[in-house]
């Protein structure tokens, strides 16, 4: 007996080191990555098909509607497709759905760029014009009108989260942000409101519904506002066109199970900016208005489901992240508090590091550059040298590849339309201290039609500042450690 136990740390060690090497071998990131072109293309084929769900989204939502233990809070997170899967056909085909979503991708990674050079000229907010509703009806119009996209049936807003708002709580979906702070809805009486899928909110049906005052510390905390009969106005312009005026006021929001009192809210009475039918939209930034701010929340976190498929994830708040997470610091910008910024320290193709400079990515004192995680842009955009750098790489590694043209602003294409399954290289976010992110294949080759075509799902920036986009995300879960200053993301975990 005394001689087992003596060979047991023996056993133990051997154990041990026949073990090791074999996890290490597995946990090492492959070289390429395995793109499913099939799986690919039927999902595309999938989202232009008109067949309505057999259940309403709002009653999944109530049977899928996780009842989270102790502080944590859990809504269901979707991707617009899904949302507008009932509704008639949107897109006569994939290729035209590609086009209009790079198109409002191209908007949105502007209007980032113009809220960030704003905040940098350090524009104070009394040079701003007040709030004129009739100027903001022209300007709104005017940028809808814009070369981007014709017709209503565009809008901001990629994915989306159901909640409870006022007393009774009315369920109503909203557009999740992390690129902005104030969550609002509209609100009658509408002097001008958008279409929305549910019915407009109004506070008069509320009992929790109570104007804020001008002193107060929330109304001071917006970027735009005014006083009138000492209740507090607030504006938000998006800088594509949308924008949403009103009276700025508190309000109780349910999230699943649970009431929170007196949360600041826009309530807008005149708003442009076609939000996919959502009520309004929920601040996911950094700044104090936003939702993880005012719910004191030390963590959130979100997980992007595909966005062409029908399933829905989750918007976490206050739950821990899984151990297996990859973390790098959350970067603030001394300029602007909403943006999240990540340091991101390089990127790798087919296991090799591109040759860039590290400072290409670093955000200076100046709050120029830096790297943000953004749920509402698509493509993941990158300064031009970084870019070219990437792509050439990517191109090295793919020349057995059948080529295709360019479309929009992707010009390293393929025809897979004969392939079933490619291998592609694999393309890793590096965060320093070893830490690496591999993405999977389908988050950077794909589709841009149903025949075939699949391009390389980067682009480049004339700005200094490099964004990582909901593409690049997908399937991966975003975690954003308020309380410890750090982004972890965990792959393969929706
Ligand atoms: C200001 O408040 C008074 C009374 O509180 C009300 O009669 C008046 O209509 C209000 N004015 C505006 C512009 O809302
Ligand atoms: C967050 O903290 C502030 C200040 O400590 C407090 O007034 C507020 O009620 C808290 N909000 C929630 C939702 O816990
Ligand atoms: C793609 O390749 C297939 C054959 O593999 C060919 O029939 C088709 O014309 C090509 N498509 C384009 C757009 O070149
Ligand atoms: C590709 O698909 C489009 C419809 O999305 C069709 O009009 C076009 O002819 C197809 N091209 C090829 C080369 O098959």
């Amino acid at each position: 007996m005394a001689q087992m136990r003596a060979l047991l740390p023996s056993i133990l060690i051997v154990l041990t080191l026949t073990v090791i090497p074999l996890v290490l071998s597995r946990s090492l990131p492959s070289t390429t990555a395995l793109l499913d072109v099939t799986s690919a293309l039927r999902q595309a084929h999938n989202v232009l098909s008109v067949e309505p769900r057999t259940t309403p989204l709002t009653q999944q939502e109530e049977t899928q509607q996780q009842h989270s233990s102790s502080s944590s809070l859990v809504l269901q997170l979707h991707p617009r497709a899904s949302l507008l899967k009932n509704k008639p056909l949107q897109q006569p085909d994939y290729r035209s759905l590609t086009l209009a979503r790079l198109a409002r991708d191209s908007v949105r990674v502007d209007s980032l760029v113009a809220r960030l050079d704003l905040a940098r000229n350090r524009i104070s907010k009394s040079d701003l014009k007040p709030v004129d509703v009739e100027v903001e009806r022209q300007y709104g119009a005017k940028g809808l009108q814009g070369p981007v996209v014709s017709g209503t049936s565009q809008g901001s807003g990629e994915y989306f989260s159901s909640l409870g708002i006022g007393s009774p709580p009315s369920q109503v979906y909203m557009v999740i942000d992390t690129g902005s702070d104030v969550n609002w809805v509209q609100c009658a009486p509408c002097a001008d409101c958008y279409q929305q899928t549910d019915p407009i909110f109004d506070p008069v049906s509320s009992s929790s519904f109570s104007p804020l005052s001008c002193d107060t510390k929330q109304c001071r905390s917006l970027d735009l506002s005014e006083c009138r009969n000492r209740t507090c106005l607030y504006e938000v312009s998006y800088g594509d066109g949308s924008f949403t005026v009103g009276d700025f006021v508190t309000e109780t929001i349910t999230l699943g199970s649970a009431k929170i009192d007196n949360l600041a809210i826009g309530c807008g009475h005149n708003n442009q900016g076609l939000f996919v039918g959502a009520a309004g939209l929920l601040g996911l930034g950094g700044g104090s208005l936003s939702l993880p701010s005012q719910l004191n929340a030390t963590s959130f976190s979100y997980c992007l489901v595909d966005r062409d498929s029908d399933s829905a994830s989750t918007l976490e708040f206050n739950t821990p992240l899984p151990p297996n997470v990859v973390t790098t610091p959350l970067v603030r910008n001394p300029q602007l508090d909403t943006f999240l910024y990540v340091a991101l320290t390089g990127i790798s193709v087919g296991g090799d590091r591109l040759p860039l400079s590290d400072s290409l990515f670093r955000l200076d004192g100046n709050g120029d550059g830096g790297v943000i995680v953004d749920s509402g842009t698509a493509v993941t955009r990158l300064q031009t040298d970084a870019y070219n750098s990437l792509r050439d790489a990517f191109v090295r590694g793919t020349r057995e590849l059948p080529a295709a043209d360019g479309f929009a602003l992707f010009d390293t294409c393929y025809n897979l339309s004969s392939k079933g399954s490619v291998e592609v290289p694999t393309v890793s976010f590096h965060f320093g201290k070893g830490k690496e992110l591999p993405l999977p294949a389908k988050n950077y080759m794909i589709p841009v039609d149903s025949n075939g075509t699949f391009c390389l799902a980067f682009a480049p920036t004339s700005s200094a500042l490099s964004i990582i986009g909901n593409v690049q995300q997908q399937g991966t879960r975003v975690g954003f450690d308020l309380a410890n200053s750090a982004i972890g993301f965990v792959p393969n975990k929706c």
